[in-house]
């Protein structure tokens, strides 16, 4: 039997008076409470910079800045800042106002690499720093049934002379040299290339071999990318990734930004402030350059760090377009860029240092790819759906944002 038999009128009337008003008004001054609450966290000024000032220390993003980025975008401040190709591996970039791609990443980027002439694995800056100061410059001439050439400067106390090759080599061309077709790279095998021979075709057809030997002491070959397809490995958020690459390390492009890279900054600082070693300490961090990580596409605009890092689908519109976001210039970032040694080496003069800025990102940008935990993450790997042309100033926007 109910407990009801034993109340009188005034307590059935104050037991009406909690289930009618004094619960609403607690459950609806709590559910008040709690969406005032997420309003105030949501919708909090980022304290973070918005421009030009130095960014403040921020080692992830936070989620809860997603409606102040998403502004920037749609108010179209985030942009393409900078666009460079490698087109040999591991040698000096370039920085283009404008550059062509294709599924397989930016035109003329990893087109080539340094082969051991008689191992056939693909020399890399890990083991010999100095590439980094083999300056490959892009001469295009329309005229050229190659299109003009690659024209390779060496530093000046290195003795080797400058010397050229075709810069996009007619298939005639590519008929004259030939193909290997075991060539590696850290775990990867099978991969093809053309031994390059020099521009003109009435140049000593060694010349690009024997110099590059004398700069690596070794007999080494240059090789430009064969036809066979090479498979971007498969990542954690795209098992079943479908993508080529050239000499690339494993993806076609690499996006990065620029509040992420002043972050970075902030991040080998604080590391370096944190050391009883005296020399560390003085790292000056603040001449670090973006170069040093060798993005394709850097970006700009989002006003905070490691936005990136939760963007999965893009698009990215010349600036002059009515409507950003349309259906071309679509990319995929498919997942965190896991950083090796490499970015210890010093663009400008090929010293490396074993710790920095290795170390600092080991320490407070670990565990961000689901894929491989124990690495540290700078940047994020992509694949463009289509071929076209991007432009330093072109606009992203954002079609999906997830972690990858
Ligand atoms: C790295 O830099 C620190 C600080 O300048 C220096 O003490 C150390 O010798 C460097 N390490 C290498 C391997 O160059």
């Amino acid at each position: 039997m109910s407990q009801h038999i034993f109340r009188g009128r005034w307590q059935e009337a104050l037991v009406d008076i909690f289930w009618s008003s004094i619960v609403p008004a607690t459950a609806f001054s709590v559910v008040a409470a709690l969406v005032f609450l997420r309003l105030l966290t949501s919708s909090r000024a980022p304290s973070k910079n918005m421009g030009s000032g130095a960014v403040e220390m921020q080692f992830a993003f936070d989620e809860r800045d997603q409606g102040f980025v998403t502004q920037k975008l749609e108010e179209r401040q985030v942009v393409v800042s900078k666009l460079i190709v490698h087109p040999i591996k591991s040698c000096r970039g370039t920085s283009l106002a404008q550059a062509d791609y294709n599924p397989s990443g930016l035109e003329l980027d990893r087109r080539w690499s340094v082969i051991d002439a008689n191992k056939h694995n693909i020399l890399t800056a890990r083991a010999f720093p100095k590439m980094v100061l083999i300056h490959p410059k892009i001469i295009e001439d329309p005229t050229d049934p190659s299109g003009g050439r690659l024209e390779i400067h060496f530093p000046p106390d290195s003795g080797c002379e400058t010397f050229s090759v075709p810069l996009k080599p007619t298939a005639s061309v590519l008929q004259q040299w030939s193909l290997v077709e075991d060539l590696t790279v850290h775990s990867f095998t099978s991969i093809d290339g053309y031994i390059t021979q020099a521009y003109p075709t009435n140049a000593d057809p060694t010349i690009c071999s024997t110099i590059l030997s004398r700069f690596f002491n070794r007999p080494v070959h240059l090789v430009y990318k064969g036809p066979r397809r090479r498979p971007a490995p498969p990542t954690h958020s795209f098992p079943q990734l479908e993508a080529n690459v050239d000499y690339h390390d494993a993806f076609p492009l690499l996006f990065a930004s620029e509040e992420s890279f002043e972050s970075v900054k902030n991040i080998v600082k604080k590391w370096c402030d944190e050391q009883e070693n005296e020399d560390l300490r003085k790292w000056d961090a603040s001449k670090m350059v973006i170069e040093r990580y060798r993005p394709n596409v850097v970006l700009k605009g989002a006003g905070l760090p490691f936005a990136e890092d939760m963007w999965k689908e893009l698009t990215i519109s010349p600036a002059g377009a009515s409507e950003v976001g349309g259906g071309k210039g679509f990319f995929t970032l498919v997942s965190k860029c896991t950083r090796c040694m490499l970015p210890n080496i010093d663009p400008a003069d090929g010293s490396r240092n074993m710790s920095i800025p290795s170390k600092p990102l080991l320490k407070y940008r670990r565990g961000l790819d689901p894929g491989r935990m124990a690495l540290s993450c700078f940047g994020c790997n992509g694949v463009p759906a289509q071929q076209g042309t991007l432009h330093v100033g072109d606009i992203v926007s954002v079609r999906t944002w997830d972690h990858v």
